[in-house]
């Protein structure tokens, strides 16, 4: 078997396990530029292909998508996401990808962009007479908002609130591997499905944390469920969450139930703010390091969007400002490596992969690769206007890429513009952060340090 280069030996995997968790981004970086481009070892029964390469990628994520799960190991996050989309596989994957994406339709997303600019405005309105924000909470507040708002209404905020309060309690619980030790005592005994008879062991347990952990999954169903119940039976329709319900499969005419609209609601509101609040984050860093780029950004805002905020018509014209959060998202990618499992042996490049593989693409280093973008570190974002824009497809995969690309990628870019619009038409901000930023690593990639600024109102500190 031709398998990938890779650590072998019991030291250099132990040693690796140790980097992992003191930074897996350097470890990936590492990895690579040990061993090149394609990596694999194997930890007991686990096996893994980390992947640095463009055709490799598009292999895994788009030609050969098929033969690809995604990763394993989502059991206790399923407990929170159900069997929505960014869990869910085959069939009801499918199912559930035509219907949302009636719901994604631009024009349900020209629908809520008087939501984005809404609550911008009234974010910017609060800064009034502040001299100091974090721009990192900042953002983070303002997308939880706008996504709860798109989903309920504002007349439901108090509701969203709550909801968005115990998934960030439950989402912190299922970091922590307290519990993994039922696991662990499971795994050698001859059972089929440890991991499901792992989970209930997990809810029967009497400590407070895990109490509260289940306690908080009923909240949401039946705060979630009750919401479902009164917007279908409303007549009119603005919000998200009618789109979802209004949503009806091309194929054999049905609609989502309540509990896949309850599965979708919830992964909406997990995957719809954190990422977009981190690329805005880094953009901001981005363009407050960046003077010329800042003045640029700001000119076009002045040329293409008449008034205060931008129409959903004027976003589209906003080139060089989208080439700004691109470049910032090439560099600084909210999320910074995608996870398959292969059903069949396959082989990527020569290398033959078995059955079972997690395989890995890497994001951060495939979009910081000499290969694909000279100068590489060097933040330009000329690289995503006009011809210049001729990167490999694969090596520019902040929202994924494939079937299971990013459903709320043009939902994030026109917030995001929307948002950097009004409050740069309204403030200007000085740099209070320092560089280079240490990463926070998590799920997502975002800045230890937040991005701290000075606030003045746009245009007063012209000479
Ligand atoms: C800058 C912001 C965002 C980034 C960087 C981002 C990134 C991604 C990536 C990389 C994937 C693919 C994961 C994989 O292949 O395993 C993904 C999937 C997904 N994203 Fe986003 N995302 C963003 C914003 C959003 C928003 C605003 C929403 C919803 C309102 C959303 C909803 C989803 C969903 C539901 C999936 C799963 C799609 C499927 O498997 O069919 N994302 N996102």
């Amino acid at each position: 078997m031709n398998q990938p280069p890779g650590p072998r030996s019991f030291p250099d995997l132990l040693r690796m396990l140790f980097a992992r968790k003191k930074n897996p981004i350097k470890l990936y970086e590492d990895i690579f530029r040990e061993y090149g481009d394609i990596a694999f070892f194997q930890l007991g029964s686990y096996r893994f292909a980390m992947l640095n390469d463009a055709d490799a990628i598009e292999q895994v994520l788009q030609t050969e998508a098929k033969n690809f799960t995604k990763s394993t190991g989502y059991e206790r996050f399923k407990l929170i996401v159900g069997n929505g989309l960014l869990v869910s596989e085959e069939d009801v994957w499918r199912k559930q990808r035509r219907l949302m994406s009636w719901a994604f339709a631009s024009k349900n997303i020209e629908r809520i962009h008087h939501v984005m600019v809404q609550e911008t405005q009234d974010l910017v309105a609060r800064w009034q007479g502040k001299k100091d924000i974090d721009l990192a909470e900042e953002m983070n507040l303002i997308t939880l908002q706008i996504i709860s708002v798109s989903l309920f209404g504002k007349s439901q905020i108090h509701e969203a609130n709550v909801i968005r309060e115990s998934l960030q309690d439950m989402l912190k619980y299922l970091q922590t591997t307290k519990h993994l030790w039922i696991q662990f005592l499971l795994w050698p005994l001859p059972l089929k499905n440890k991991r499901e008879l792992a989970l209930k062991i997990e809810a029967s347990l009497p400590f407070k944390d895990t109490r509260k952990f289940f306690k908080a999954i009923e909240n949401v169903d039946r705060i979630v469920n009750a919401m479902i119940v009164e917007r279908k039976n409303k007549k009119e329709s603005t919000n998200f969450l009618d789109a979802m319900i209004e949503s009806t499969d091309s194929e054999d005419n049905t609609q989502m139930t309540s509990q896949q609209l309850r599965d979708e609601v919830v992964n909406m509101l997990i995957a719809g703010h954190e990422t977009t609040a981190n690329a805005l984050t880094w953009t901001w860093r981005q363009m407050i390091n960046h003077p010329e780029v800042y003045a640029r950004v700001k000119e076009e805002m002045g040329r293409v969007v008449a008034g205060n905020a931008p129409t959903f018509e004027e976003l589209p014209h906003l080139v060089y400002t989208k080439a700004v959060l691109e470049e910032s998202m090439r560099l600084y990618p909210p999320f910074w490596r995608i996870s398959r499992k292969n059903y069949a042996a396959t082989t990527i490049k020569g290398y033959d992969i078995p059955a079972g593989t997690n395989v890995i693409a890497s994001i951060y280093t495939i979009q910081r690769s000499e290969t694909h973008w000279p100068d590489a570190l060097v933040f330009k974002p000329e690289r995503f206007l006009g011809e210049n824009k001729n990167h490999h497809r694969f090596a520019f995969i902040p929202f994924g890429g494939g079937p299971r690309a990013c459903i709320g990628s043009q939902f994030a870019i026109f917030e995001a513009l929307t948002i950097m619009t009004i409050c740069m038409k309204n403030y200007d901000f000085e740099k209070k952060f320092s560089e280079p930023a240490e990463y926070f690593i998590s799920l997502t990639l975002q800045p230890r340090d937040g991005c701290k600024v000075g606030l003045s109102p746009s245009g007063s500190k012209k000479s």
